[in-house]
């Protein structure tokens, strides 16, 4: 919401008071940025008196066509000013003297989305959770009093909302503030005028989230931070400040753009007084502007500072500045206003790609949205620190804020990590609300060290050929040029259009998937002087920790092989682009797995499998050949698991129903009873089982000498025979040799998989790689650098291992053992202790080990997270795909070995302690120090 200056009300120097002769400010800090975030009250559904109040036709929000924008334009004039005619204003929820004690009590960032349950008749693509607009599921009301001291009076205070999803209605005190359609655009509104000084103040909040922004999860709610910020009638303006540098070397200059506002009646002396500090809080530049500002008005200052031997920012060296704006007027210092900003050049070439201060690279990205299992899209700051570690770990260095604007906290963090991002706005267009999106997201963001490029859409498919559609382009990218001439556009583009629509107009042409290109010499040779970065890539599909494809359950490999049409396998793709330096980078599809978008699967599928790690933020195996190719660091990753025993040979204990003598009798029912509920066959045979083989073994239980005369089992096989499953129920009979007879009694009959080799995979940088299975040679193999090793070997139970040679020299070595069942658990953390400041979270990973303390890469138990003392448990997930136990509670099963477990620490410091347990296994208690912190000013 931007504020219009004509309408910026005028104010007396109420907020002034007197001492001795001079004039100071009622507060002592000159500006106060305040959480709005706690104890909010909230109930879905519509009151009874709305009716059809809040009724807002809009056109299809997803992807514009030539036929939406005509209606948008359309249904954009016929709109009514809800300010003008205080819309809602009398409807009962709306009313300050309300009683919403009966709502529910929660803390801000939320997303109710997640609350809800699976349900196989919503839609698919974006998680089905049933967000509906009838039945109440997808309409959420906040409401949230406040005192503001009597001594605000006077000053200019601001409401932000980081973003809420969406359609959102603002009341403060009955009065309408504004609606925002968005449901990523960063939002504010001065509520100097509305605010009730002295006493309670009620902000109210709509929101809908039936409609959909995307095709993919959304969330549902005020999922980001909310703030209120006071400042003085003489500030910088919200968003106010712009800084860009130049390098030459050995020193750089600093422009910075300051826009001043005056909101008291009379006209306002100032002096502006910009101060660089490098990252130790050392001023190493200062420069300072006196200057007159008209009553209600603003004031559009240009500074420049030089900065000698400037730390420029890089990927490698993520260094930052502050830029630190006081503004002293007549009472005093007036403002005082930091803006974090980096020095570093940023140029794309059509023939050299990219260049980050001077030097060429190309950028290895990843597309990612914005939710993660647990909270959705309501994610904890420190949670954004966790996601862009891990790309970083990886030595990703490219993030797509695919599609859509993301939140401030997450731009934080790749200033800080040295992450370089391609910022995206949601809604393309040239009629105003695409436009008001990209100005906000731009005014809010441009001043971050980390963003390259902005990216104005993505896969208009309607638009992206049509001279309408450059038209609409050459619009949004010349906004862009004049909110920040400093920084160059692109647009996701899927389709080959190189003389026709967005191609011709864009700054750098933006390509979704080579395959949908054609290939891309072509491009590059007859459009030689165009810059081009592949936006989305690789779209490869793969599960974590599974090793055969499970259709009924949608689940793929992990192995790195599937892939869509128009996708690639991580190897194919970055070989590709090994010989392609003219293109900028490239961005994966996606980095986390995401809800919604399940592919090539659905229902019971709920979410993608895209990701190179998992919503959980596991890593796939396909990390480690990033990590490999991307990083300098020594890689080793050996694959699959070497359980298939553990998993396939279940032991049945059968009543022989025939004479032993005769043979074996069991039934393949019971045999899928006892094997719970028999998705292990399935895993074996692609969901159709087909036959098993059975094994009759003979168990010996003896002392084992070599391990303090503790028991030992060991197995050894009578009879091992292939038997044809028709359906779940059929009997068989299996005969047994007359001298086996007698061993058969109190026998048990173990059914196995199908016997087929194996696929071992390893993912290194080393030169050379040997695999071994039960310690014995499978063969040395060299390297073939940015390719995975692979063998095919015959499943025996014991270990494969797998070294890697440097200059000959074997220098490291992995090795997977087959282990038992599951019969311990254990818990670790991402850190070491939480900051005690009510916000603070860590990552709890919950694993089943054997009782040789080994992982166990196929457990599925049902875990129960137990947490006490100074911390809460706020959500828990596991990356399975199709699994649709609830995000919130205390019970997630394992999936294939994991579970994750998120607890956020109260404002008491103490410690916070995890007990995880699990039917039938030894529990796991993890206990973290929770440390006193500050707690971030916020509203009381
Ligand atoms: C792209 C699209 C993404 C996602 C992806 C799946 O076409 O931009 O949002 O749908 O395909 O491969």
């Amino acid at each position: 919401m931007f504020i219009d200056m004509s309408t910026l009300r005028p104010i007396v120097a109420l907020g002034f008071i007197v001492t001795g002769s001079s004039l100071i400010y009622a507060s002592d800090l000159p500006r106060e940025k305040l959480l709005l975030d706690q104890d909010w009250k909230f109930s879905n559904g519509e009151p009874a008196d709305a009716g059809k109040l809040f009724d807002y036709p809009e056109s299809d929000l997803q992807k514009q066509g030539l036929e939406s924008e005509k209606k948008e334009a359309d249904l954009a004039a016929k709109r009514s000013d809800e300010v003008k005619t205080n819309l809602g204003g009398g409807v009962t929820w709306v009313k300050p003297d309300f009683d919403d004690s009966k709502w529910r009590t929660l803390n801000l960032p939320h997303d109710w989305a997640i609350e809800m349950p699976f349900n196989r008749a919503a839609n698919n693509g974006k998680g089905s959770k049933q967000l509906g607009d009838k039945d109440g599921t997808g309409i959420g009301w906040y409401r949230r009093s406040f005192e503001i001291p009597p001594g605000d009076k006077g000053r200019t205070t601001w409401i932000e909302f980081g973003g809420s999803y969406r359609n959102t209605l603002v009341w403060l005190n009955g009065h309408c503030l504004g609606r925002v359609e968005s449901g990523y655009t960063p939002f504010y509104f001065d509520v100097s005028e509305s605010l009730n000084y002295g006493g309670k103040n009620c902000l109210v909040a709509r929101v809908e989230a039936h409609k959909n922004e995307g095709w993919f999860y959304e969330g549902a709610g005020i999922y980001r931070h909310v703030w209120l910020i006071k400042t003085n009638p003489v500030h910088v303006a919200h968003w106010g400040t712009y800084v860009t540098s130049t390098v030459s070397e050995p020193s750089a200059t600093v422009a910075i753009e300051t826009t001043v506002e005056n909101s008291a009646t009379a006209p306002a002396r100032a002096t502006v007084i910009s101060e660089i500090q490098d990252a130790s809080g050392a001023v190493i530049a200062k420069t300072e502007s006196p200057l007159q500002i008209p009553s209600c008005g603003q004031f559009a200052l240009k500074q420049s500072a030089p900065v000698p031997n400037p730390k420029l920012w890089s990927p490698e060296t993520p260094n930052l500045y502050s830029l630190v704006t006081r503004i002293k007027s007549a009472g005093g210092e007036s403002d005082r206003y930091e803006t974090t900003f980096g020095i570093r050049t940023v140029e794309f070439s059509a023939q050299k790609g990219f260049l980050l201060n001077g030097k060429q690279r190309f950028i290895k990205g990843m597309c990612n949205h914005q939710d993660f299992a647990g909270v959705g899209v309501a994610i904890p700051d420190r949670l954004q620190e966790y996601r862009v570690a891990m790309m970083r770990d990886m030595g990703c260095d490219g993030w797509r804020t695919s599609h859509n604007p993301v939140n401030e906290e997450l731009l934080n963090e790749c200033d800080r990590q040295g992450m370089m991002v391609m910022d995206e706005t949601r809604r393309f267009g040239k009629y105003s609300q695409p436009l008001a999106d990209l100005k906000a997201m731009m005014l809010r963001d441009r001043n971050h060290p980390s963003i390259v490029i902005w990216s104005i859409g993505n896969e208009e498919m309607g638009l992206q050929k049509t001279s309408y559609g450059a038209e609409a382009c050459k619009v949004m990218q010349e906004l862009a040029h004049r909110l920040d001439p400093s920084r160059l556009c692109t647009l996701a583009i899927n389709h080959q259009f190189d003389n026709e629509g967005f191609t011709t107009v864009l700054d750098v042409t933006g390509m979704n998937y080579k395959n949908l290109w054609g290939g891309m010499n072509r491009l590059h040779d007859s459009h030689p002087d165009r810059r081009f970065i592949t936006s989305e890539e690789a779209s490869t599909l793969t599960t974590r920790g599974l090793y055969f494809e499970d259709k009924a359950k949608g689940y793929l490999t992990a192995y790195d092989t599937y892939v869509p049409g128009w996708g690639s396998t991580a190897e194919g793709w970055w070989n590709y682009y090994q010989s392609r330096p003219w293109v900028a980078g490239a961005f994966v599809w996606t980095g986390f797995d995401y809800r919604g978008e399940p592919t090539p699967y659905n229902w019971p599928c709920i979410s993608s499998h895209f990701g190179v790690l998992d919503t959980c933020g596991f890593p796939k195996d396909n990390y480690f050949y990033y990590k490999a190719w991307w990083t300098s660091e020594p890689v080793l990753h050996l694959y699959p698991h070497w359980n298939w025993n553990q998993v396939s040979h279940r032991l049945i204990h059968v009543k022989a129903t025939k004479p032993l003598a005769a043979g074996i009798q069991f039934s393949v029912v019971d045999a899928v009873k006892q094997g719970k509920g028999g998705q292990d066959w399935k895993m074996y045979d692609n969901g159709e089982v087909h036959a098993v083989t059975v094994i009759v073994i003979k168990s010996v239980k003896e002392k084992d000498p070599q391990n303090s005369g503790k028991m030992k089992e060991t197995w050894t096989e009578l009879v091992k025979q292939e038997i044809p499953i028709k359906d779940g129920s059929s009997t068989s009979l299996l005969p047994l040799k007359p001298e086996q007879a007698d061993a058969v009694k109190g026998l048990a009959v173990a059914v196995s998989r199908e016997e087929a080799p194996i696929d071992v995979w390893v993912q290194t940088n080393y030169e050379e790689a040997e695999l071994f299975v039960n310690d014995v040679s499978q063969g040395r193999k060299k390297v073939e650098p940015l390719h995975h090793l692979e063998w095919a070997v015959p499943y025996m139970p014991g270990n494969i291992s797998v070294t890697g040679y440097k200059g000959g020299q074997a220098v490291k070595t992995e090795k997977i053992e087959t282990t038992g069942p599951a019969a311990v658990l254990r818990v670790t953390a991402n850190r070491t202790g939480l900051n005690g400041d009510g916000e603070d979270v860590v990552l709890v990973k919950a694993e089943a080990l054997d009782e040789k303390g080994r992982f166990v890469p196929t457990a599925g138990n049902l875990l129960h997270f137990d947490v006490t003392g100074s911390g809460r448990l706020i959500g828990v997930g596991n990356g399975d795909p199709s699994c649709h136990e609830s995000d919130l509670g205390s019970d997630r099963s394992l999936f294939n070995g994991l579970a994750l477990g998120i607890v956020q620490a109260s404002r008491q410091a103490g410690n916070v302690t995890v007990k995880v347990t699990a039917p039938g296994v030894k529990e796991a208690v993890l206990t973290l120090p929770v440390k006193e912190a500050p707690i971030r000013p916020c509203v009381p």
